[in-house]
């Protein structure tokens, strides 16, 4: 048994990968892989919750799994599985559901912002914390990386953990989100969070072309006499030790600024989209998919036989 405390976590697969996921979850973690007992999954039925198409689905799940080795997460000592082939999570999301209330789970941000928006809400994405917390807790997870968006999931994780070892006797371990706090939340090119449902994100292997597109894109209606908007991505490559003297050089110049963001985010993105080439053809990802689900149902069987016999089902 490994002495080391243990990390997971997990991207949806719902869209292309962007550099908001890269600084505040995946960098992080691959930083953080010897470290810890690392774990990395693909939440199927998290994506489920809004997507509905089975080939988008499976090809954003393709998407997840070669980006979490391109930049760097290595599969000989990180395992990395599907959510979808251990039935352990769903089955766990129910006991969770019979044990946590209504109003509790009313004060989920990603749900309220949903009937805010006056969207059809699925009782999946009400429910959505629940699924979350059997990924973290199933592992025995000490620690989780996320960005500052997935706190509150985190701690709907762990006062669920908290409830059931109350009600039945010890069988979780309580979970911390672990955020990095310069890059909790990274900005997009309107200024809003970068997000997948913004569009407005950079891709995390965008081609040259497609770096050159957003960046100019970016909105620039600086109050003051930086454009906030490309130093604030800028600031994610270099320090301001770095940036300032050219910001101040190239003042009321957004142009020279913004060519000088593309040769930066290219040289920082291009060698990730080169091994991202690579490993898509020669890569044997369905073999690493089966073969850590494989892994990753057993150690999830056991911590259900306990949980079973706590609660007093077969
Ligand atoms: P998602 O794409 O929503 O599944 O997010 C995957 C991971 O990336 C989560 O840990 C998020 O918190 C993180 N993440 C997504 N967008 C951002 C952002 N704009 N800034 C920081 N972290 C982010
Ligand atoms: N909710 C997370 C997100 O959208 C994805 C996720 C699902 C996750 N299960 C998880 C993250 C467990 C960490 C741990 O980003």
């Amino acid at each position: 048994m490994s002495s080391k405390k243990k990390m997971l976590s997990g991207i949806k697969p719902t869209g292309l990968l962007h550099i908001g996921n890269y600084f505040g979850m995946m960098k992080q973690s691959v930083l953080l892989q010897d470290e810890f007992e690392s774990t990395f999954f693909i939440p199927d039925y998290h994506a489920l919750t809004t997507l509905h198409d089975p080939l988008m689905l499976k090809g954003f799940v393709k998407e997840v799994i070669l980006g979490y080795l391109s930049v760097g997460l290595d599969p000989k000592k990180v395992l990395l599985f599907r959510q979808s082939d251990v039935q352990e999570h769903t089955e766990l999301a129910w006991i969770f559901n019979c044990i946590m209330t209504v109003s509790y789970l009313s004060r989920g941000h990603a749900y309220k912002d949903a009937e805010a928006k006056g969207e059809e809400v699925t009782v999946g994405t009400f429910d959505y914390p629940m699924l979350m917390a059997a990924d973290i807790l199933l592992y025995d997870t000490d620690v989780v990386p996320v960005g500052q968006d997935q706190k509150q999931h985190v701690e709907f994780a762990r006062d669920t953990a908290e409830k059931f070892n109350r009600l039945f006797g010890a069988a979780f371990k309580l979970p911390e989100a672990r955020i990095m706090e310069e890059v909790a939340t990274v900005p997009g090119i309107d200024g809003r969070k970068m997000s997948k449902s913004y569009n407005n994100y950079i891709p995390l292997f965008a081609s040259r072309e497609e770096i050159a597109d957003k960046v100019m894109a970016i909105v620039t209606d600086s109050k003051g006499t930086r454009p906030e908007n490309v130093y604030a991505i800028h600031r994610l490559l270099k320090d301001a030790s770095a940036l300032d003297p050219l910001y101040e050089e190239n003042e009321g110049n957004y142009k020279a600024l913004k060519e000088a963001l593309v040769e930066d985010l290219d040289a920082f993105i291009a060698p990730m989209r080169e091994r991202r080439k690579k490993l898509e053809v020669e890569y044997d990802i369905d073999g690493l998919l089966r073969e850590g689900g494989e892994r990753a149902q057993e150690i999830a069987s056991a911590k259900m036989s306990d949980v079973r016999a706590k609660i007093g089902v077969r």
